[in-house]
C-alpha cells in the first residue's frame, strides 16, 4: 500500500475476528515501530505482548475499553523506558512516532488496530501486572486482529481549520 493511502484509509478497528496474528506479522509491525525517528537516536520504547487469555483478560480489567482487548487476539503493551530518557517531551515524542508507525503498518498488512489510551488511568497497575523493569512508563495499548467491523468513514476538520498562518 501506498504510504499516502495507508495514511488516508487508515481508521480505528474495535472488533477482531479470532484468528491468531502470526508472530512473522507480529515482528513486521514491532519493527516498524523501532524504525520511529527518536530524539538523539536513543529509541526510548518498550513493548509487551499480551496473548495469553488470562493474562488478557486483567489487562481488559485496567479500563472501559476492555472489551476491545478481550476481543483482540494480540495486544501491544507500549511503555517509555525512563532509564533511556534524553527529554521528556521528545521521548513521548518518539514513542507517538513509534505508535502511528505500527498502526499504519498494522492496517498496510490488512489487518486493524487501534490506539488505546484511556488504560493510562491505571498505568502504574499495568506495570505491576505485568512486571516491567523499574521506570518503564506506560504510553498506550494497542488492541490488533484481523477486522470484524468495515472500516468507519472517518472525519477530520477542514485543514483551514489547523493553519494559523502562512507568512
Ligand atoms: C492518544 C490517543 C488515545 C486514544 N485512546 C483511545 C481509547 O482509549 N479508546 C479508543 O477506543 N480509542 C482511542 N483512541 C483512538 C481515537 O479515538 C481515534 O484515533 C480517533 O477517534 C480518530 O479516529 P480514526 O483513528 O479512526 O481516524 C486514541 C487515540 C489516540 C491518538
Amino acid at each position: 500500500m501506498e504510504t499516502l493511502e495507508a495514511i488516508r484509509t487508515r481508521r480505528s478497528i474495535r472488533k477482531f475476528l479470532t484468528d491468531e496474528v502470526p508472530d512473522q506479522t507480529l515482528n513486521i509491525i514491532l519493527e516498524a515501530g523501532t524504525w520511529a525517528p527518536s530524539g538523539m537516536n536513543n529509541q526510548p520504547w518498550k513493548f509487551v505482548l499480551i496473548k495469553d487469555p488470562k493474562m488478557k483478560e486483567e489487562l481488559s480489567k485496567l479500563t472501559k475499553y476492555g472489551k476491545i482487548i478481550s476481543l483482540a487476539p494480540v495486544s501491544i503493551v507500549v511503555f517509555l523506558d525512563n532509564t533511556l530518557s534524553y527529554d521528556r517531551v521528545k521521548d513521548i515524542q518518539a514513542i507517538g512516532a513509534c505508535l502511528q508507525n505500527m498502526l499504519l503498518t498494522i492496517h498496510a498488512l490488512g489487518l486493524g488496530g487501534v490506539w488505546i489510551g484511556e488504560i493510562l488511568k491505571n498505568k502504574e497497575k499495568v506495570a505491576q501486572l505485568l512486571r516491567v523493569p523499574e521506570g518503564c512508563e506506560l504510553m498506550a495499548v494497542v488492541a490488533l486482529g484481523k477486522p470484524a467491523q468495515p472500516p468507519g468513514l472517518g472525519h477530520r476538520n477542514p485543514l483551514k481549520d489547523a493553519i494559523i498562518a502562512v507568512y
